[in-house]
């Protein structure tokens, strides 16, 4: 892996989902590789859909999210 996509590697997980709570994708990812599976566990767990627009700007992203991993999950790769 060279520089320039450690680099890449490094801002999309630091990417920030939740912008009310400050929650990167790492975070959410970690949830839900220990057993999250849905938007509602996962709000519960890291606080995401609290802020001040409740959840209406991180809810599709942490959806995505969800079925991203469930779609990788299919194919047998994690
Ligand atoms: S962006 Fe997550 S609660 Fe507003």
């Amino acid at each position: 892996m060279d520089s320039e996509e450690i680099k890449r590697q490094w801002l999309l997980q630091n990417e920030t989902i939740c912008i009310c709570k400050g929650i990167p994708r790492k975070r959410f990812m970690h949830a839900i590789r220990k057993g999250a599976t849905s938007l509602q566990e996962l709000n519960r767990i890291l606080g995401s859909g609290s802020g001040d627009c409740k959840g209406e700007r991180c809810a599709p992203a942490i959806e995505r999210l969800l079925a991203s991993y469930r779609g990788q999950n299919k194919n047998g790769s994690k």
